[in-house]
């Protein structure tokens, strides 16, 4: 089972809570009679008392179980996942609704995404699955995430403004991911724009444009004008081929958790980008702490869906709360989603209370 309290472990043990409580105060805590004992704790204290604790299994976790790699034979191709970064208003957003013949931009609260936006696009007959990522300096942590999902990324830089701030971290998350960049200088239409400019600045990043003799696909583009983009995609399809990314189909679903929130309506609401194996309606899921059944699944057009297949960016309902943003997402034997969701809560209290009660010991040292 998971943690016990001072008092029920004292039950167990046949043993006065006070006793406990000074057991505990040797082995350095300070603990309450309600207070949540762990696991090892409980052990040591056992072995205190002379009392043999049975050692049990330790627990099959599925994350990790999921995450083992599958065997080559079962890989097949999947479509590359590309996420478009860049500095605030270099026109990832443009370059997207340009690409996939939308308005997205024209929806954003002041010009500016706030989200990771996920779709799927047809291109000679082939599929890419986007990730949109916003630019302002706020959202670090989601460039971060969507250049830890993504096989290709997209680096947007405006042809009149150059390298700013967020191109150089767009560019850094990129590396650190180990994830090829292509470079796309947009806004070529603007009477300011200098792509030359943008070359020297991405050079002294170490991204050397192959017409000056380095390996940096850099790709002349205007959102606006819609120039460029059949460029870009060929370039994007040739990097994704030379990758290979391939996948197993046929096996529980792994995937990550792009954004979740609570809907009024519709409860739990998370966009995952399923990476491994096929996630269908009715499936029992995992994600971080929270757990449920797949209920309902609506693809990046709207449309209720029955499966989603790797690289397959959808909105899952069914989850019994909102998991976190990163949080992987697993398929998993109906009958351990629950016990293995509520684990992790338990776990997730005695470390935050362990955190507390850090904080509390230091106050008590501070009015000393
Ligand atoms: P964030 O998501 O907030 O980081 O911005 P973004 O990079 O998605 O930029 P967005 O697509 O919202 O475009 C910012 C502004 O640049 C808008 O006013 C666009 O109309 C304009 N813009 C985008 N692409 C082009 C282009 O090719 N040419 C010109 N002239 N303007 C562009
Ligand atoms: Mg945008």
């Amino acid at each position: 089972g998971g943690p016990v309290t001072v008092k029920e472990l004292a039950g167990k043990m046949g043993r006065e809570v006070s006793d406990i409580i000074k057991k505990l105060m040797t082995l350095g805590t300070m603990a309450t009679i309600n207070q949540e004992v762990d696991l090892d704790t409980a052990v040591i204290l056992a072995g205190e008392y002379d009392i043999t604790v049975e050692e049990l299994p330790p627990e099959e976790d599925p994350t990790e179980i999921a995450e083992i790699e599958d065997d080559p034979a079962s890989l097949v191709l999947r479509p590359p996942v590309v996420t478009v970064m860049g500095h605030v208003d270099h026109g990832k957003t443009s370059l997207l609704d340009a690409i996939r013949q939308t308005n997205v931009t024209a929806h954003e609260a002041g010009g500016i995404t706030q989200h990771i936006g996920a779709y799927q696009v047809l291109c000679q007959g082939k599929k890419i699955v986007f990730l949109d990522t916003p630019g302002h300096e706020a959202f670090t942590s989601m460039r971060a995430r969507g250049a830890q999902v993504t096989d290709i990324a997209i680096l947007v830089v405006a042809a009149d403004d150059g390298v700013m701030p967020q191109t150089v971290e767009a560019i850094n998350h990129a590396k650190s991911a180990k994830v090829p960049i292509i470079v796309a200088i947009n806004k070529m239409d603007r009477p300011g724009a200098n792509p030359d400019r943008v070359k020297q600045q991405l050079a002294e990043q170490g991204l050397v444009p192959e017409d000056w003799g380095g390996d940096t696909i850099m790709v002349p583009v205007s959102a606006h004008q819609k120039t460029g983009l059949s460029d870009l995609l060929e370039m994007i399809l040739l990097v994704a081929e030379m990758q290979e990314v391939k996948a197993n189909p046929n096996r529980l679903a792994y995937g990550t958790i792009i954004e979740a929130e609570l809907d009024k309506g519709r409860g739990p609401v998370a966009t995952v980008l399923v990476q491994k194996g096929t996630l269908r309606i009715g499936d029992s899921i995992i994600a971080g702490t929270t757990y449920g059944k797949v209920r309902a699944m609506i693809n990046d057009r709207g449309d209720k869906v029955k499966k989603a297949e790797p690289s397959t960016p959808v909105e899952v309902l069914g989850l019994n709360d909102v998991p976190m943003a990163g949080d992987v997402l697993a398929a998993v034997d109906e009958k351990i989603a629950r016990s293995v969701a509520e684990k992790r809560v338990a776990k997730k209290r005695s470390e935050e209370m362990k955190e507390s009660q850090k904080v509390s010991l230091d106050d008590l040292f501070k009015q000393i």
